[in-house]
């Protein structure tokens, strides 16, 4: 290889992204979100999405294999949200981020838009575990500006 992995990590940076919350309920019903930027669609027919999980995350019990999960696609206003949930050890959910969704996994407010998800696969990814869910519900706000992801840092659209 004729990079390192921080040459490699910036080049990734390149690619811009919107930002999410992944979230869920353990066993004991606490209600976990998760920042992640590696959303990914993979399917129409079937509806299928995709996120990756760090193997050495604190929660990754929780986030591997539950039977239902969202993805919560953040709003430009939601970037405190982002850096909340993105602190080792602050994953449980704040009472007024989130309503229960019909599946029972987390929908953040006022999210731009939230994917109601089952388990359906996972599959092993390196350093990473690909998690993809089938769409079973989505909701979505009728506006509203996406917060971006880019080189290491936040932006916004325009
Ligand atoms: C913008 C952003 C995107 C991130 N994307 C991911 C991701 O796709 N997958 C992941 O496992 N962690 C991702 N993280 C890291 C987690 O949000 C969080 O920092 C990490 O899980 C903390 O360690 P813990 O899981 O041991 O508590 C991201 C963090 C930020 C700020």
């Amino acid at each position: 290889m004729s990079f390192d992995g921080r040459e490699l990590r910036n080049a990734l940076g390149r690619f811009a992204t919107g930002v999410c919350l992944i979230t869920t309920v353990t066993e004991d019903g606490e209600p976990l979100a998760l920042t992640a930027n590696s959303f990914s669609s993979v399917s129409l027919d079937p509806p299928l999405v995709l996120w990756n999980l760090q193997n050495n995350s604190d929660v990754y019990a929780h986030f591997a294999t539950p039977n239902y999960f969202a993805i919560n696609v953040l709003s430009l206003e939601q970037q405190a949200l982002s850096n909340q949930y993105a602190k080792k050890g602050e994953h449980t959910l704040a009472p007024d981020h989130f309503s229960p969704g019909k599946f029972g996994a987390p929908i953040i407010r006022d999210a731009l838009v939230s994917f109601d998800c089952e388990l359906e696969a996972t599959h092993e990814g390196g350093d990473h575990l690909i998690i993809v869910g089938r769409v079973h519900e989505m909701l979505s706000r009728a506006d509203g500006e996406p917060l971006v992801f880019y080189s290491g840092g936040y932006r916004e659209l325009s």
